[in-house]
């Protein structure tokens, strides 16, 4: 008898810290090293917080960590698959990104439903213990989500860039396209009336285009690899509990946001944190004048630029010894001679690290989203040399803070680069701006990954429907009340012409009245 009353206790005492303890089945398939840093993040606490975790990513993580099982190693098979769609979808490429992030990197990536060890997966989900959670990243496959469906469990999407118009759209986020520019148009507030209506325009075809590139596509993989009666994916998509979005409103701007979106940038700064190898430790330390931290991230190697633009470069550095330059270089072979002495190169270097380290006073970058966020983290002023993709956008977000300039890569000049280096290392505004922010944006009442961890467990705890917006029910002129205006348009219109008939009526009878009794004055 009392051997059973304790073995209930201790039961009870496990299965209440099990109830605790969940597990999560993570979906990355994007192929994208910065992308991917977010969701490293959020894995990394999650596991911290004593959650099981297998994932389905391109990149496992080098240590092995006990909780984290990596279910499907698209390392090997990612290169392949891609190239397949590469050639089929090449002609509708350009500069528009969306039939990329639509074909290649959705209805492309939805084929690895049909990997065996996903299938093993879907044919037999894990018992022991079973899946609390789908999290499920946002950027073109959106058929993932239909896991949640065959597994019956909840779903959170994660998104690295800005929540994208169809997450907005699934979520009942409101496009507040008057003064938050579409994602695919670079304008920024405050727009004129022209770009306004081009961004309402933008805005509702790529909706548009959108669900006309994948929504076929994916249904069927989905009954393909999920079940032949799974519900169609606007239908799933209702059902996403909640989406944590590489955004935060000191960096993006101010607008209304629905309780689902949940916005955590920066959470990957500090996950990314790599202790300085000692000699370069030694030389930031040494760098007393100040380091001017120079890297174009981890696609686009400095040493290609023209002769011409690294010699500007190598003159404008010497210029402001004896401040000192880190200068990421992939390959030293391929370098032009003439390197300054107060320039020190290396082909990989602790970038988190290098902006916390109080010695670094500027930070010359692509502007890619992941960096940027980790300059504004640590107030350091940016110089930004944008090349593709959002990163002239976010470099005018810093501009308009103050605590950046924005170089031209195509006119890249002596004169150019050392103006901007001289304006920021002698004008100290741009420091106290970058400050400035870097508090604003770290002023959160939880930390950036408490945030997204908070709001995981609470959809697992609350399910689908807990913070479902009651606009995703209704067509989006219901929701931007145009049916209301226009009625009220027309009944206006219709009182205003009544109004008029009948005083027109009553001016005719007054004149037909004083014509009847003219003949009396006669
Ligand atoms: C991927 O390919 C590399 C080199 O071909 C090999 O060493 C590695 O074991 C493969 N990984 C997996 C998960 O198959
Ligand atoms: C660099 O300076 C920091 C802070 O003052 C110190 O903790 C660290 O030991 C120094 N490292 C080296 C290699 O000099």
């Amino acid at each position: 008898m009392k051997k059973q009353i304790i073995l209930s206790v201790l039961l009870a005492i496990v299965s209440a810290s099990s109830s605790e303890s969940y597990r999560i089945l993570g979906i990355f398939p994007f192929q994208s090293r910065s992308h991917q840093m977010l969701f490293d993040g959020i894995v990394k606490g999650l596991v911290r917080k004593g959650h099981q975790i297998d994932l389905v990513t391109v990149y496992p993580m080098k240590k092995s960590i006990p909780n984290y099982k990596v279910v499907v190693n698209l390392q090997n098979i990612t290169e392949s698959l891609v190239n397949k769609w590469n050639v089929k979808f090449a002609s509708e490429l350009g500069d528009d990104t969306l039939p990329i992030i639509a074909l290649q990197y959705g209805n492309g990536l939805c084929e690895y439903l049909g990997l065996p060890e996903l299938q093993k997966i879907i044919k037999n989900p894990p018992r022991n213990p079973p899946y609390d959670l789908v999290i499920v990243e946002s950027f073109g496959a959106n058929c993932f989500i239909g896991l949640g469906h065959v597994l019956k469990v909840p779903v959170v999407m994660a998104s690295s860039t800005i929540d994208l118009p169809w997450l907005s759209e699934a979520l009942g986020q409101p496009d507040n396209i008057a003064f938050f520019p579409a994602f695919f148009t670079s304008y920024s507030h405050p727009m004129t009336f022209l770009q306004r209506v081009h961004n309402t325009i933008v805005n509702h075809m790529n909706h548009h285009r959108f669900r006309r590139y994948i929504e076929d596509v994916q249904n069927a993989q989905m009954k393909k690899y999920l079940s032949p009666d799974i519900p169609p994916l606007w239908e799933l998509e209702k059902n996403v509990v909640l989406a944590l979005v590489n955004s935060f409103h000191s960096l993006n701007g101010i607008r209304p946001l629905t309780p689902g979106i949940i916005e955590v940038a920066g959470l990957h700064v500090h996950e990314n944190y790599v202790e300085l190898p000692q000699e370069l430790a030694k030389w930031m330390n040494e760098s007393t004048a100040g380091v001017v931290y120079f890297t174009l991230g981890s696609m686009v190697n400095i040493e290609t630029f023209p002769d011409v633009t690294i010699r500007a470069f190598y003159s404008t550095f010497k210029k402001i010894a004896p401040v000192r330059v880190l200068m990421k270089v992939g390959n030293k072979e391929n370098l032009l001679p003439g390197l300054p002495d107060n320039v020190m190169i290396s082909s990989w270097i602790p970038q988190v690290a290098i902006l916390a380290h109080k010695n670094t006073k500027v930070f010359i970058t692509h502007g890619g989203l992941m960096s940027s966020q980790e300059s504004l983290t640590f107030g350091v002023p940016i110089i930004g040399i944008p090349l593709f993709g959002d990163q002239f956008t976010n470099v005018e977000f810093f501009m308009k803070k103050n605590m950046a300039l924005m170089l031209n890569v195509k006119s890249l000049t002596e004169e150019s680069i050392h103006g901007a280096l001289k304006k920021i290392l002698k004008n100290p505004e741009y420091k106290k701006a970058a400050k400035y922010h870097s508090k604003r944006f770290l002023d959160r009442p939880l930390s950036a990954m408490d945030t997204a961890i908070y709001w995981i467990e609470y959809a697992i705890r609350n399910g689908p429907g807990a913070l479902r917006s009651p606009a995703i029910d209704m067509a989006w002129w219901q929701v931007a009340l145009l049916d209301v205006y226009a009625f009220l348009m027309l009944t206006f219109i219709t009182i205003s012409y009544l109004i008029l008939v009948v005083l027109n009526f009553c001016l005719k009878i007054l004149k037909l009245k004083s014509s009847y009794q003219r003949p009396k004055y006669d």
